[in-house]
């Protein structure tokens, strides 16, 4: 993290120091920016772009359907790549009226479960009589595929009327047919990103779009400011998803379907209502139509707790209310239509994190996650590495199994430890000791069998299987293998600080045997952390003969200093990061990030076990608390997630809707 103090705002730009600033080319000194300042990488290729190609190659072509259909012919389909915000049906009809095409001679359906057959006879009957067909929504018709690209191989210019067009609308997807892509005319139409244009989009879209219903409400000034901040609260929940995890722990794809529900519920409502009912909105808006889709407690919380600010009191009430401290965005005053549109237009095109309710480092995070996904989606593109300069591939494997291997130390003995750390009644923390040293145990031997087996395939030992191929190709990759990720706690790391931090995690577990029970734990080093915690309860639960499922933890930051000696009751703990806040020791509460600091360590910490009815109430943010920054898990066959793992409470004189926007919450281990 100190990497970014006093760090440049353009550093793409300066000079390099002395000799180097002549001595490199320009995709050299990409390379060096990407080592150093990774989230600059988008701006410099998109630079290096425009000098190599020229600048039409990184601006998306104008949407424009006459000149795709100019490019068109009858055995040669029309493709809409579609993107979420973006419907190009509209368009499409309205051209193909406009080219004679409307009415009977366009047939149009959306694709899904049994709807082939139809699309078949459509198809048939348009390539003889030389009508348009569109097929809409692709991506949702997978068994399909193979029949359409079955059709479309063989649509023949002798045997197809030369008016005939297909068109097909299909998201992205990996079963849309290859030779379909490669024979179409393909078009997008991004939607224009950025909360303006998306708040200007939905007030263009029905049903607010039709004066009829815009007017229709029997409580026009409170239907009116309360639209404009659902419409706004829409935005942002859609915007969110750039930020990664900082955003949401998954990104959700929320839609104009739970926008019009919504808007049409406000209606509703409004008129049924002598008060102004925000309990009902709140429940059906963010619980139901947004909340529907939310499979995630935290997102949940966030998006209740961003909700809120647009739909209260406040909103309709108090004049001076601003949905945040620019005291740029607001509900305008009632007006007519046009006047919401036009107050959103005078809106700040590049919007900062500050309205999402993120800290100004947000930005660096989301430029990280982009850049991160721009090399990611690269090496897709790559199928084995070939060519690494003087070395060959298999050298280089070869190498680095070896080295590997000779840092591997041998098995944990169970059996020792057994003996030296018995599972007694009072000592929860041995069984605890024992079953981490099984689990690494099994990492410890795949890690171990994969490396002497590669080793010897190269050698042509043994032969080269397909699991052993993808642990090779991400050797060169430097990623963890799936194979070793398959036995592992999660992990986000490169190969190289992966092997590091997995040594790490067994000298942790050496010393406890050698030396005792630490006094204070590393929380990050457990493979299976709920099983510790859950030991530090049981201990205190035989301690006072208190039933365990009563017991929760109430929690302590120490001063960063060293403790030679356990606490009397609970565990000591260390090894946690908070992400989107930083600690102060000064005032022991959650306090506002350093600029471009984006990690603070936390101090050590103590879980104290108490009855959960004892633990004291004071103004607090409650943390959950992951094992990497990806936050999001998946359910594990032990009933736990496979990320997060656990809520601690922290200390804040700041209400808590303010570190939920930022997002904050404490992270095991870093991703480097
Ligand atoms: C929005 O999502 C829902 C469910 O995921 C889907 O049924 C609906 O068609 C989507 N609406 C649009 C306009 O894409
Ligand atoms: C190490 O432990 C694993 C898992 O218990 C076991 O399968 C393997 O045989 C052990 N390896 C050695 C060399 O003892
Ligand atoms: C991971 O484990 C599953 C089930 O044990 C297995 O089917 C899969 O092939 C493994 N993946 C790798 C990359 O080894």
């Amino acid at each position: 993290s100190h990497l970014y103090q006093g760090f440049l705002k353009e550093p793409h730009h300066e000079d390099f120091p002395e000799e180097w600033q002549n001595k490199l080319g320009q995709f050299q000194r990409m390379l060096i920016i990407r080592c150093l300042r990774p989230d600059k990488i988008i701006p410099m290729v998109q630079e290096f772009i425009i000098d190599k190609l020229g600048r039409p190659f990184i601006e998306p072509p104008p949407f424009d359907l006459s000149k795709a259909f100019s490019d068109s012919h009858c055995c040669a389909p029309l493709i809409f790549v579609l993107s979420p915000g973006a419907d190009p049906m509209a368009a499409l009809l309205k051209f193909a009226d406009d080219q004679g095409y409307g009415g009977s001679k366009l047939s149009s359906l959306s694709l899904g479960q049994g709807q082939g057959p139809i699309a078949m006879r459509m198809i048939e009957k348009a390539v003889k009589e030389g009508s348009w067909v569109v097929l809409q929504n692709c991506h949702l018709a997978t068994s399909w595929m193979p029949t359409l690209e079955k059709v479309c191989e063989e649509l023949n210019p002798d045997t197809t009327h030369p008016d005939f067009r297909l068109w097909l609308t299909s998201y992205p997807s990996p079963n849309f047919p290859v030779s379909v892509l490669q024979n179409g005319v393909k078009m997008t139409n991004e939607a224009p990103k950025g909360l303006r244009a998306n708040i200007i989009r939905s007030y263009l879209m029905d049903p607010i779009s039709d004066p009829e219903f815009f007017n229709s409400c029997k409580k026009p000034a409170e239907f009116k400011k309360l639209l404009y901040g659902l419409c706004f609260f829409h935005a942002l929940a859609q915007e969110r998803r750039k930020f990664g995890p900082l955003g949401w722990n998954i990104p959700y794809e929320f839609n104009e379907t739970d926008l019009r529900i919504s808007v049409q519920q406000l209606n509703m409502f409004l008129n049924q209502y002598e008060e102004l009912p925000y309990d009902a909105l709140r429940y059906m808006t963010g619980e139901c139509n947004y909340g529907g889709r939310v499979t995630d407690d935290w997102d949940r919380r966030t998006l209740r707790s961003i909700l809120n600010k647009f739909y209260n009191s406040e909103v309709v009430m108090d004049l001076e209310y601003k949905f945040d401290n620019s005291g740029l965005y607001f509900a305008p005053p009632e007006g007519d239509y046009q006047s919401y549109i036009d107050y959103t237009k005078t809106l700040p095109l590049n919007t900062s994190p500050e309205i999402f309710g993120m800290n100004a480092n947000a930005d660096i995070t989301k430029d990280q996650s982009e850049t991160q996904m721009l090399f990611d989606n690269i090496l897709l593109t790559q199928s084995r590495a070939t060519g690494v300069g003087a070395k060959s591939t298999d050298e280089i494997v070869n190498e680095v199994a070896g080295d590997i291997l000779s840092k591997l130390p041998s098995n944990f003995s169970i059996e020792a430890a057994m003996r030296r750390y018995p599972t007694t009644y009072t000592q929860s923390m041995n069984t605890v000791l024992v079953q981490e040293m099984g689990r690494f145990n099994k990492l410890l031997q795949t890690i171990r069998d994969s490396c002497v087996n590669i080793q010897k395939a190269i050698k042509g030992l043994v032969v080269m299987s397909s699991e052993l191929e993808e642990v090779v190709s991400s050797i060169l990759k430097g990623r963890i293998p799936g194979m070793w990720m398959n036995k592992s706690y999660p992990s986000l790391k490169p190969l190289g600080s992966y092997v590091n931090d997995f040594l790490t995690r067994l000298k942790f577990l050496q010393l406890w045997y050698e030396n005792g029970t630490p006094p204070v734990f590393w929380l990050s080093g457990f493979f299976f952390t709920q099983a510790f915690l859950t030991g530090a309860q049981q201990n205190y639960a035989r301690k006072y003969t208190i039933p365990i499922d009563l017991l929760g933890f109430d929690y302590e930051v120490l001063e960063d200093k060293e403790y030679k000696n356990a606490p009397e009751d609970g565990v000591y703990i260390r090894g946690l990061f908070l992400d989107g806040a930083r600690w102060d020791r000064k005032t022991k509460k959650l306090a506002e990030s350093y600029p471009k600091i984006l990690y603070d360590t936390v101090p050590v910490m103590w879980l104290k076990p108490c009855k959960r009815s004892d633990i004291s109430q004071r103004p607090s943010y409650v943390a959950p608390v992951y094992k990497t920054s990806e936050r999001r898990g998946t359910l594990s066959t032990t009933g736990h997630s496979t990320n997060f793992v656990i809520a601690m409470i922290l200390p804040s004189d700041k209400p808590e809707q303010h570190w939920i926007g930022r997002g904050v919450a404490l992270l095991c281990q870093l991703n480097s």
